[in-house]
């Protein structure tokens, strides 16, 4: 059973899914505890779920690497196999990334390496493009650089807003994630072959 810490800083919809996944006894994964940057709405999610939770804000630290440090702390007491950032919207510093590489996986709204950072949404529509989608990589000391596990896209209909695009991005995220995250837990998908 691949036991995983899942770090948010939104609404959760992705940690939900893999929440009411995890729920299935035939579904190879567990989810230990979720944690956050800020008081996050989605860890409403984590707690129905009974889950623990932990919130670890950048703002009282001297340094990224002093708040990396506390949170990575909050991580260890769980000793997961897999982090998860789902809509977690901070670049973790070189210090924490090293500790776990490549055991961290990000979710991105966009077909990596296009639209890289927080706004991929609104970036892709501004650029014109006439596709987009999501991708699960492996997180490096990068902004959304490190080797990619698996991407799906979707054409972007002519005059969608912002919104209702990463509303349809989501719904192909939440599939992903559930599906990337058995592979892995079944040994199908080994994240240290796809770093090396
Ligand atoms: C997701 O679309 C995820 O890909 C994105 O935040 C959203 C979180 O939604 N992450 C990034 O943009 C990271 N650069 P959720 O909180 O509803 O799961």
């Amino acid at each position: 059973m691949l036991s995983i810490v899942v770090l948010i800083s939104g609404t959760g919809s992705n940690l939900k899914a893999l929440l009411e996944a995890c729920d299935n006894p035939l579904y190879p994964a567990k989810v230990l505890a979720v944690g956050a940057d800020r008081a996050a709405e989605g860890l409403e999610h984590a707690e129905l779920f009974d889950k623990t939770t932990f919130v670890v804000q950048p703002g009282g630290f001297a340094s990224k690497d002093e708040w990396a440090e506390v949170l990575a702390s909050n991580i260890e007491i769980h000793q997961p196999d897999l982090i998860v950032l789902a809509g977690f919207m901070r670049v973790l510093p070189k210090s924490f990334v090293d500790r776990y590489y490549p055991r961290i996986i990000n979710l991105h709204p966009s077909l990596l390496p296009k639209f890289p950072g927080a706004h991929a949404v609104r970036d892709a529509l501004a650029a014109g493009a006439g596709e987009t989608g999501s991708t699960i990589h492996i997180v490096d000391a990068g902004v959304d650089t490190g080797p990619v596990i698996s991407q799906q896209s979707m054409a972007i209909p002519a005059g969608i807003s912002e919104h209702e695009l990463h509303e349809r991005i989501k719904e192909i995220e939440k599939q992903q994630l559930v599906k990337t995250i058995e592979a892995i837990a079944s040994d199908e998908l080994k994240l240290e072959e796809v770093s090396s």
